[in-house]
């Protein structure tokens, strides 16, 4: 007789307890979801990669690390990174031996080829219908109508961080076309 008043019990004392579990959650998911823009404001944009950016990658997929990168590499030198949403990005050893902290986006702003650089030109240099851009990644011969886009490369804890360039473009004084 215990045994059967018991597990008839057990299924109202089940759906009580899912009943209050599903208000208190309902409640719950409510607050968390009106706190949410709250909390969020708090929480700085760097949680999840380095400067809110992504780490530069090399091309077997590992991490950039500046240190090592200028040991191996000359100044002048503008070599192919993966970058922001996995576009090929150069990194520029400038003149001074350090990195540049900006990247050039290598897709050709004509039809978006993959633009090489040639170090003997001192140009970049693409093959699909010759357009031709400088050292900076600004464009000096068409067809292509724009110049190669930036982004911000910086060094955080020796690795290379790219962050979105949303800034005036310094080779043309303009406001980014890229963004
Ligand atoms: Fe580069 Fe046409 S895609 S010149």
């Amino acid at each position: 007789m215990t045994q059967i008043s018991g597990s008839s019990d057990v299924p109202n004392m089940g759906r009580r307890q899912f009943m209050n579990l599903l208000t208190f959650g309902s409640a719950t998911g409510v607050a968390l979801g009106a706190l949410y823009p709250f909390v969020k404001y708090f929480i700085p944009p760097t949680s999840g990669a380095a400067g809110g950016g992504v780490i530069a990658k090399d091309a077997l997929g590992n991490d950039v690390v500046a240190s090592e990168f200028l040991e191996t590499h000359n100044v002048g030198d503008r070599v192919l990174a993966q970058g922001l949403k996995g576009d090929p990005t150069y990194l520029v050893v400038e003149t001074d031996g350090n990195l540049a902290d900006y990247g050039l986006n290598a897709v050709c702003t004509h039809l978006g080829c993959v633009v090489p650089w040639n170090g003997s030109e001192n140009k970049f240099i693409c093959p699909c219908h010759g357009s031709q851009y400088d050292v900076t990644g600004k464009v000096v011969r068409g067809p292509a109508p724009l110049s190669l886009a930036l982004v911000h490369a910086d060094v955080v804890d020796d690795k290379v961080s790219f962050t979105q360039w949303t800034e005036t473009d310094f080779r043309t004084d303009k406001e980014p076309w890229w963004t």
